[in-house]
């Protein structure tokens, strides 16, 4: 039974020596914290929020640090000039992600985000840029106005589940604008095996377990009776569902496809184009691309929701100056709808500022070089890990980053800065960065924005009528949402909230 022990630590040795016998051209590494034999700085790192870790590493070592990971050499980037320089444009040695034995035994390497730079990468990114693109997103607008007022229906019937209304709302999005789905219902197919597996990628791709199997490979070998290989259980349950997820809803689109009324999305325009001619990319690629879309999209996109809500339950002031304006903007006797977005620039604040205040994606999701590469006199190796700490950079030039203050967003003429949200770090970098980030902009918008104009959202009471505290607290992960709070939806006005009942 030694002998697999054995082996890993011959792995760890082989692994620890590789990355010091390549050719540096005699530069350094950039500058970084000492590290152990074996482990390097695992100890160092605050594993549940490491990106606290990594900003107190650019107060010591600048704005480029790195350090050593279970044999792994890596890069962090602290500032978003340093990202856009080496991740932007020189994308084409930063857009690898890290090799690891993780995804395939999750039977999940298909997933775009997972993918080595290569032929398969560009052909899932052309996929995606042509169903998501800005003007495709603009596309949706109806759908998201929609879908907005169905989650306010949803929050007037049953408010204390606020949290699985905002994921409906996502899933409902997502399955509408990929497959086609008019309604989808939490409890039924196929939204059950798709969220199960959403969940069970977010358990089994935590960095300290890839970290652990990336360096062991041989532990994914054992039997998932073996004590403490409780993943092997997961992997096993995440590969049936990765399957299930993959065909169930895509067989939806074909079947409607030959029956002839299949709506508008995603799969049917690329099934469609693919019949038509020139292309050629696979029916195996289109529904790769389908299911990466739920899996990327729906958790960030409502703990986005979810870190919306948070702050306007802890800043009321700030909710009910978004409010007046909506009012003044917009009127009581409609909902808003994008075209009033340009007059509402309290609110865009106000979004902008919920988005800023907890980055829901703090370290995005890890590139890896495909190349060795020489930045300002440093060497960083072929293969290194490229973290980019997007949480430091979205508190980059903010007075009292921690501080929620949608002013923050306003030039002293009073006009808003031209900085928008699709421009920020929080949607990572270069040929990797997130291209959902038009569809998931304008469908959190528009419900954000219709949750203000109908709701007063503040502190739940209990029985005896004292409000329940709400704390600033968030999970960790690679997406991080508020950990679950309670709170009112208490309607502003009556005849808005006639209207939705009614389903106006
Ligand atoms: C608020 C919501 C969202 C946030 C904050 C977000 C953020 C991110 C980030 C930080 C990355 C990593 C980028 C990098 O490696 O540089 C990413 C990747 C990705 N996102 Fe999003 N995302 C969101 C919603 C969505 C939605 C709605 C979709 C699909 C419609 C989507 C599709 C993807 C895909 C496919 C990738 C992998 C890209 C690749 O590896 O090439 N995301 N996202």
């Amino acid at each position: 039974m030694l002998f697999p022990y054995v082996l890993a630590v011959t792995a760890l040795l082989l692994l620890y020596l590789r990355p010091w016998s390549r050719k540096s051209a005699g530069l350094p590494l950039p500058p970084g914290p000492r590290s152990l034999p074996f482990l390097g700085n695992v100890g160092d790192i605050d594993m549940v929020r490491p990106w606290r870790t990594y900003s107190e590493w650019k107060a010591k070592y600048g704005p480029i640090v790195s350090c050593r990971l279970i044999g792994q050499t890596v890069i962090i980037i602290n500032s978003e000039k340093v990202a856009r320089q080496l991740l932007d444009q020189r994308s084409a040695i930063y857009s690898d992600r890290p090799a690891g034995p993780v995804p395939k035994l999750f039977g999940i390497d298909f997933i775009t985000a997972f993918l080595p730079y290569g032929d398969t990468f560009r052909l899932h990114r052309r996929l995606f840029h042509q169903a998501l693109r800005p003007d495709a997103a603009d596309s949706y607008r109806d759908l998201y106005l929609d879908k907005a007022r169905q989650l306010l229906s949803n929050l007037l019937g049953s408010p204390e589940a606020f949290e699985k209304h905002l994921f409906l709302y996502t899933a409902s999005i997502i399955m509408s604008v990929t497959y086609g789905y008019d309604k989808v219902s939490w409890d039924g197919p196929p939204i059950t095996s798709i969220a199960k597996l959403a969940e069970l990628i977010n358990v089994g791709i935590q960095p300290e377990r890839s970290a652990i199997l990336t360096a062991f490979p041989i532990l994914t070998r054992l039997p998932p009776w073996f004590p403490g290989a409780s993943f092997q259980r997961i992997a096993q349950r995440t590969r049936t569902l990765a399957l299930e997820s993959m065909n169930e809803p895509f067989e939806f689109v074909k079947r409607n496809m030959a029956a002839g009324n299949a709506p508008k999305s995603m799969v049917s325009d690329l099934l469609n184009e693919m019949d038509g001619e020139k292309h050629a990319y696979s029916e195996q690629a289109v529904k790769q691309v389908a299911l990466t879309v739920f899996v990327a999209g729906f958790d960030t996109s409502s703990s986005t929701l979810s870190s919306f809500i948070l702050a306007m339950v802890l800043h009321p002031e700030a909710q009910r100056l978004a409010q007046q304006e909506i009012d003044s903007v917009v009127g009581i006797d409609r909902l808003p709808d994008f075209y009033d977005r340009p007059s509402l620039k309290y609110v865009e604040a106000v979004f902008r500022e919920a988005i800023r205040w907890h980055i829901v994606a703090p370290v995005g999701l890890p590139h890896a070089t495909s190349s060795d590469d020489v930045f300002e006199g440093y060497f960083i190796p072929k293969g290194s890990l490229v973290v980019p700490n997007i949480w430091d950079m979205s508190r980059e030039g903010h007075d009292d980053p921690d501080v929620f203050r949608p002013e923050r967003h306003f030039a002293s003429d009073g006009t808003l800065l031209p900085d928008t949200i699709a421009a920020k770090p929080m949607w990572g970098f270069g040929r990797r960065g997130c291209p959902g980030r038009f569809i998931a902009e304008a469908a959190t918008w528009s419900a954000a924005v219709h949750l203000l104009a109908v709701f007063r959202i503040t502190k739940a009471v209990d029985e005896s009528g004292k409000e329940i505290e709400v704390k600033e607290e968030f999970t960790s992960g690679v997406v991080c949402r508020p950990v679950p709070f309670q709170c009112s939806f208490v309607p502003r006005s009556t005849d808005r909230e006639k209207a939705i009942r009614l389903g106006d």
